[in-house]
């Protein structure tokens, strides 16, 4: 396993937002995180980049992390795209890209990384002296992500990559994320919308206020009655015995 969170809970003062949740992903998995708003997904993936306070045990690559060492976890490839992007709009689509490297060691390459990630997405190549609050939604998300990979992750925490984005640009992001199982990431999609979600994804983990009430295959999740009438707006096809129920 990439990474295996225990017991997690995570409080704001007296408001408890995760009353201890156990999730985990493999090498090269991509997982979602699914649940509707204020169920603790942005508090999950928060803690477990190192940005917020939690109670229980987070495990990445084999030893304990340290809860509050964000940026220590950035140069071990434990990377966050955070809910609105976390773009600086006032700068240069380079800036920001540029941003991406300044955890790494390797200065030179990662210049060329700079380069080849500007070829691999032209638009932003196109845009590279423009102010980045230019972009269209969907362009901004594609810089996060862009300034993320920069860092060079091996498990990518995306928190609500889809939110505002047209129809079009969201299949576009989807495509992207399930893109990067092919780079050999493992990928924490945290998502409200929940069936296009469980599309790219392996497994998922579904959290209903600060608890993880099902878990299983995307596929199991995406078939099964209980989750699908609840959560997903309806059931598509036949039930499935799959998924497990807390
Ligand atoms: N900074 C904060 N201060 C107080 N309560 C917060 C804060 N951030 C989130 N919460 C509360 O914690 C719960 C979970 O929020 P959040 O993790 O943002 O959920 P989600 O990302 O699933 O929408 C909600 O009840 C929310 O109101
Ligand atoms: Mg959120």
């Amino acid at each position: 396993m990439i990474l295996q969170v225990r017991d997690m809970k995570v409080r704001y003062g007296a408001i408890h937002a995760l009353h201890g949740i156990d999730l985990e992903i493999a090498p090269n998995e991509v997982v979602a995180l699914i649940g509707a708003n204020g169920a603790g997904k942005s508090s999950a993936v928060k803690a477990i980049a190192g940005l917020l306070p939690y109670s229980g045990e987070v495990v990445y690559d084999g030893a304990p992390l340290r809860p509050a060492g964000a940026e220590r976890n950035v140069r071990k490839g434990l990377v966050l795209v955070p809910e609105g992007r976390g773009i600086l709009g006032g700068m240069s689509v380079e800036e920001n890209l540029l941003m991406g490297i300044y955890s790494r060691p390797d200065q030179k390459a990662a210049q060329a990384d700079v380069e080849a990630m500007m070829e691999r997405f032209p638009i932003l190549g196109e845009r590279r002296h423009g102010k980045a609050s230019l972009l269209s939604g969907g362009e901004q998300q594609m810089l996060a992500i862009a300034r993320a990979l920069l860092a060079r992750p091996r498990l990518l925490l995306l928190d609500e990559p889809s939110l505002g984005l047209a129809p079009k640009m969201t299949s576009f992001v989807f495509d992207l994320i399930g893109s990067l199982r092919r780079d050999g990431l493992s990928v924490l999609l945290v998502e409200q919308k929940a069936r296009q979600a469980l599309k790219i994804s392996d497994r998922a983990y579904l959290l209903e206020t600060g608890r993880i009430v099902a878990s299983g295959s995307a596929e199991s999740l995406a078939n099964d009655d209980v989750v699908s009438e609840t959560f997903l707006g309806g059931r598509v096809q036949a039930g499935s015995e799959n998924t497990q129920h807390r």
